[in-house]
This record gives structure tokens, sequence and C-alpha cells, in this order.
């Protein structure tokens, strides 16, 4: 029996986990190198596919293991964590992804190059390309003698009312505050009168502006809300505004934060010079335009595009301005220049990763943080009130989220781990904590390929393939473990998203990679389901292929979690359907990025549960289902009390029904006997004295 079968040693695994959590990017650089969503924690995906491989008792978590020859699967591989992990341990990996934009960043993660090379093409490229970039970026600070770097552009929509009044969407017209207000109360305000920007305390409700002294409330722009108000009083909704315009809205840049002459950063307020720097890049692009490899897909309705498109944002291009088209497109013609595919390949994720930062969907996050709060922060395509445009090859030491920052902060940290790829361990120095980093696995040199012919000769292979996982280029029986996170209903729709950066990829690749060459980065097959029945068939299909591949005695682990009980008997149907039965249900530290957002403010799920599954091979040894399910929901709940972890009610449920499934499927239950049994092992649970949960509410949901 496999270590994972018997248990899971969250007490240990969790505080671990939950570190790497603070600074996932800085612990686990390798799935950072390009963006993707719900990322998974690497310490955890380390503990699973340990548990899935190793026979008998567990091994510590910092143990060096050598589990070469085994084959890990993965087949919704995401950013890839699975498959590192799991080559960390030693073993060969298969991953697959329906979505393009995932199955380039992970060979791009997993593909070994050296530091010099990369460097080396680093300084070629910033030769050819960095002064033009940069000269489109600089401004003239009041007093100096000679243009400076501009780091950021401040720029607020402007909406046009039907009487032609032009009204500027500040909702406040405190622009920049520090990230601890309290501690750092200077601002820097806006003034609706003169424009001008000055320093003012970032909660004052009457400020006199020092230059036309003109008397405000900062706190109180034009924008309330939804809606947006006139000189004259009269309220109109945004939206319509907006949305009658037939265009994009137009912008206006209202403050730029500069190095001066000694290298401070300064706010000041444009002038002529920043206009006129923005009129020759428009130019400029008008006049290459037609060479510049950028997007020219539209953006096609969808659950979260919608949003973007009622802002009349119709085309991908439309989310960048002139300045960052002709700048993105001038670094991305460089970057296809590179002659050595593998190079050019690791400065095109780069460069890709580089769009999320440079756009006009990102805006301004306050001082003492990382300045750039990226397009993405909430998994949707919010259009920005405010945007802050970045400048494409940046500053470094000054500016974040850049060519030249990322290039170091992603790029080449993401190399580096696969040299040294650590573990975080915390040790305490007195009462101090102190984080330390482990190498306790060997470097990991993957042969990268997308055959499996070439795969199965490999000493290590990592096989990297996209498309639909219902059905794998891989023969019977050939796989050790499946090791997964799937797709939770449409909690993230990912293939809207990664549209923007799809549709940036496919220009400047599509002709090589066919996967790239798609119309867009959907596929009927995506696991994207509101629809119980639908999501149950799509991802009970892919299910069976893993049933296919798995050796007889193999184990499929994911990890799920669900706020409704629909949710998880939509996974128990689509598991034992396909053959399989649910061994045993650890729960485990979550993402909490994942849970749905309503139900993660009443009731915050920190838990997933990992579910362990085996081909049905045993008849069930489980005498009374409704008091084994007691007795493991139970022995959970006091392994948490020991440690002091405080559950919340959504935590008890995930608890709850993941017993509840894996009883069921032990029993053999079909779909109808496991659904009344969850009940009843719900009621059970709310009427348990010694926990008192109360699951009401979801049994409610559920009638
Ligand atoms: C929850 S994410 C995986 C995240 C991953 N564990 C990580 O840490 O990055 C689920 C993935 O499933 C993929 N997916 C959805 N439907 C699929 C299908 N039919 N075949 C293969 N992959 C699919 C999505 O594109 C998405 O990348
Ligand atoms: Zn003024």
């Amino acid at each position: 029996m496999k270590a994972i079968e018997l248990d899971f040693p969250f007490e240990e695994i969790d505080p671990i986990a939950e570190i790497e959590s603070y600074r996932k990017e800085i612990n686990r650089p390798i799935y950072h190198i390009h963006k993707w969503w719900a990322k998974r924690l690497g310490s955890v995906f380390r503990s699973i596919a340990s548990g899935a491989l190793t026979e008998g008792e567990w091994k510590g978590f910092y143990e060096h293991q050598n589990h070469s020859g085994k084959v890990v699967l993965d087949p919704f591989m995401g950013s890839g964590t699975t498959l590192g992990e799991a080559a960390k341990l030693g073993a060969s990996v298969i991953g697959c992804d329906v979505n393009p934009v995932s199955t380039f960043l992970v060979t791009q993660a997993l593909t070994n190059i050296n530091l010099n090379t990369l460097e080396t093409e680093y300084k070629s490229i910033e030769r050819d390309v960095k002064d033009e970039i940069r000269s489109y970026y600089t401004t003239m600070v009041p007093g100096a003698s000679k243009p400076t770097p501009a780091l950021y552009y401040f720029w607020v929509k402007v909406v046009t009312t039907p009487d032609g009044e032009e009204i500027p969407l500040f909702s406040s017209y405190v622009f920049s505050k520090n990230a601890y207000p309290s501690k750092k109360p200077d601002s820097q305000i806006w003034c609706p009168s003169c424009e001008s920007v000055f320093v003012g305390k970032y909660n004052a409700t009457e400020l006199e502006c020092p230059c036309c002294l003109h008397s405000f409330n900062p706190q109180s722009g034009q924008a309330k809300g939804a809606k947006v108000i006139n000189s004259h009083g009269t309220e109109y909704k945004i939206k319509d505004l907006v949305s009658d315009s037939n265009k994009a809205p137009e912008h206006k840049l209202y403050a730029i934060m500069a190095l001066n002459e000694n290298g401070d950063k300064v706010y000041i307020k444009p002038t002529q010079y920043d206009y006129d720097l923005l009129g020759e890049a428009k130019k400029r692009l008008v006049s290459i335009e037609g060479e510049l490899p950028l997007p020219t897909m539209e953006v096609r309705p969808g659950y979260n595009t919608n949003q973007a498109r009622g802002y009349n944002y119709n085309e991908w291009r439309d989310f960048f301005n002139s300045r960052q088209l002709l700048c993105l497109g001038l670094l991305l013609q460089r970057i296809l220049k590179i002659e050595d595919k593998v190079i050019r390949d690791h400065f095109v994720c780069l460069f890709s990763g580089t769009l999320e930062f440079n756009n006009l969907f990102c805006s301004f996050k306050g001082e003492g943080t990382g300045a750039v709060r990226h397009m993405f922060s909430n998994h949707i395509l919010k259009p920005e009130r405010t945007p802050l445009e970045n400048s494409v090859w940046g500053t470094p030491g000054k500016s974040s989220g850049t060519f030249s920052t990322l290039f170091k902060s992603r790029l080449i940290k993401a190399k580096t781990y696969l040299d040294e790829p650590f573990e975080i361990k915390v040790e305490y120095n007195g009462t101090k904590r102190i984080s330390k980093k482990i190498v306790c696995s060997d470097p990991l040199k993957v042969n990268v390929t997308q055959s499996w012919d070439d795969f199965n000769e490999a000493s290590q292979g990592a096989l990297i393939l996209n498309g639909d996982s219902s059905s794998l280029p891989v023969p019977d029986a050939s796989v050790d473990a499946v090791v997964t996170d799937p797709p939770y209903f449409d909690f993230v729709h990912y293939s809207e998203l990664s549209d923007f950066f799809y549709a940036w990829l496919s220009n400047a690749l599509g002709a090589e990679y066919s996967y790239l060459s798609r119309k867009d980065s959907s596929h009927e097959n995506e696991v994207q389901d509101r629809d119980n029945e639908s999501f149950t068939k799509k991802i009970g299909s892919i299910f069976s292929e893993c049933h296919r591949v798995l050796k007889e005695d193999g184990l499929l682990c994911f990890s799920y979690h669900h706020s409704t009980i629909d949710g998880w008997m939509a996974i128990f149907n689509a598991v034992t359907e396909a053959g399989f039965d649910i061994v045993a249900a650890h729960p485990v530290k979550a993402e909490m990025s994942v849970a749905s957002p309503k139900s993660a403010a009443k009731e915050p799920i920190n838990l997933d549960a990992i579910l362990v599954c085996k081909k049905e091979q045993i008849a069930p040894g489980i005498s009374n289902p409704d008091q084994e399910f007691l007795r493991r929901y139970d022995f959970y709940l006091t392994r948490f009390e020991a440690i002091q972890r405080k559950l919340s009610a959504g935590d008890k449920f995930v608890i709850a029904c993941s017993q509840a499934i894996s009883v069921a499927s032990t029993k053999r239950m079909d779909r109808e006997t496991a659904s009344s049994f969850m009940r009843k092992a719900l009621e059970m649970c709310s009427n348990n004295a010694l926990h008192s949960d109360n699951f009401s509410a979801a049994l409610q949901n559920s009638r």
C-alpha cells in the first residue's frame, strides 16, 4: 500500500505550505515563470506525489527521494506544479492541458538552459531596443536640465455626457497613498480645478490647492459607484455613457511618477513634453505598425470577456495604448529574431508575462508595495477607471513588472531553481522565526519532449502535451500515479483570460507550433461548466482516461473542494463511474483564491480534500457506513483540535463531504443512494453534540 492511502501528515505539511503561500513566486519561482490562475502550492504537491509513490511509511518532507523509473501524470497541468514536484522526486512526468498557454509556459518552465546564454542574449536585446523603448518613457521634471526616466503614468477614463461635458472617472482625488497610510499619511492629491498635483493627508476631507487655492474634498470625485455626476448635479450610469460611445473609453493623463536628476521618485503634472512624446509614439506606431507582431484577435463573448466588451474593448489590442503597442511590438519583433528556438521561446515567455503589467487594465497599488496591480488580480477582466501605465523596459531597482525587472525576478530565478530546487524550512532562533532554503532534491534535468516514444527512451522524460485529456497519446497501464488539481466547475474561466496572452503568442509563434495556431485558446472540451451534468460528464471522461493509462495498483490523487452538496456529488459520480474507489480523503491547506467569492466571504474554505482513488479491486469492507463516517469525521476534527487549528464551518463542510463520498464509494453506492447518504451524514454532523456543526443551509440549498 502507498503511504497516501493510509494517511496524510497535514500537521507537518500545512505550516510548510503556509510559509510557501506568503511568497509563492519567490519560494517556487519555476511555476511563476508566467501568469497562471489558481496555482497550487508546491509543497502540498510534493507531499501528494511522494505519498502516492512511496510504499508503506511516509517519508519526511525534507528527505531526499528517488523514484526514478516511476511515471506521474497530471491531466490538468496548469502551470506545471505536479510536473515539477514529481520530477524533483526523480519521477518521469507527463502533463497535458487543453489550454495552449499552459503548454507553452510549462515547456519553458521545465527546459534547462544555460544562464550565461540567457544573459548574453538579454544584453543583445538590450543593445538593440532598450534605448529606443526607453526614449518614449522620459519626462521633464520641473527645474531639471534634461529629460529623466518616467516610471509610471497615471491615467483616468473620461466619459462624455449627452450634452458634451467630459468627466474624469475619479471617485477620489487621492491617487497615491502608502500601503500603511496611518503610519505614513502623506499622499498625492490631484486638483480638479487647476489639475496640479500636491501632497496632502490621505484622509483629509477638506483641502486647499496650493497652486490655485481651490478648496475641495479630495475624497469625493465625480464618480460615485456605478454613477457619475455632472457639474449640474445630474446623475448618469457610467456603463450607459461608456457603451453608447461605440469605442473603447478615452483616457486623460493626469500625473507621472518620475525619477529626478538625483534619482529620487517624484510626482509631477504632465506638460507639453509628455503630450508630444505620446504623439511621437503614436506617429511611429502608425508608420511601422504593419511590420510589428501585434495582436489581431477579437475579444470573443464570454462570462469574463463581456465585462470588457461592455466597455467596447472588442479587440485584444484595445487593452493597450499606442505607446504600449509600439514598445511591446518593437520588443517582440526583436525577440522573434533570435535564431536559437529554445532561447527565443524563453524570451517570448518572459515577454508574454510582461504584458500582464503593461496594459490599461493595470492600476496603482500604492507606495510601499509593488507599484503595479496587474490586470488579473481577481481572475476577472474589469476595466480600470484609473489605469496605470508602466514603462515597458523599466528601470531596474526602481520599477516593477517591466521587461528588465522580470528578466531577473522571474526568468533567471525560475532557471536557477532548476539547478537548485529548494524547499523552505522554518527554524526558531529563540522566538524569532527564520526561514531557510534547503535543497533536498537533485537538480531538475528532465528531457522535455512531445512524443511518447522520445519520452519512453529518455532517462527522465517530461512529456508535455496540449489537448483534451480525455484522450491521451499514452499506452494503457503505463502510469504509476495521477496527481492533479482539476477545475472546480467554472470558478476560473481559464481560456477567456488566457486569450489575452494567446492573442500575442499565436501571432508570434502560431506558424511554428500547431497548438498556438488555433483561432483562440478555447476548446469545446474544456472543463468549464456550471451545469452539473456536463461538468460530471467531461471530468468523468478524463478520469476514465486516467483509469486506462494507470497501472493496476496506481493511484489517482487530486485536490478538490466545493461549498455545495451538488459539487461533491458531481465529483463522486465522475470518479466512481470511471471505475475508481475513493479509498481516502485527507484534508490539507488550500489556496483561498479559488473559493467562489460569495461563499468565501461568509464561510471561508481554507481546506482542500485530497481524494485518493484506486481502481476498483477488493470488495468493500465497511459494515456500518454511518458509524464509519462519524468515526472519520471526528478523527479529523480531533486532529485539528490537537494542533489548535480553528476550522470554519466551510472547512468542516469540506471534511464532512469528502469523508461521506469516500465511505459511499467504498460501499459502492449508486448516485441516489450516495446522495441520500451524504445528506444523512451532514445531518448527523449538524446534530453532533460534541461539535454542533450547522450545515442546515447547505442541506436546504440542496433540496
Ligand atoms: C485548476 S487548473 C490546474 C492548476 C494547476 N494545478 C496549477 O497549480 O497551476 C485546471 C486546468 O485544467 C485545464 N483543463 C480544463 N479542461 C481540460 C481538459 N479537457 N483537458 C485538459 N486540461 C483541461 C485548464 O486549462 C486548467 O489549466
Ligand atoms: Zn488647483
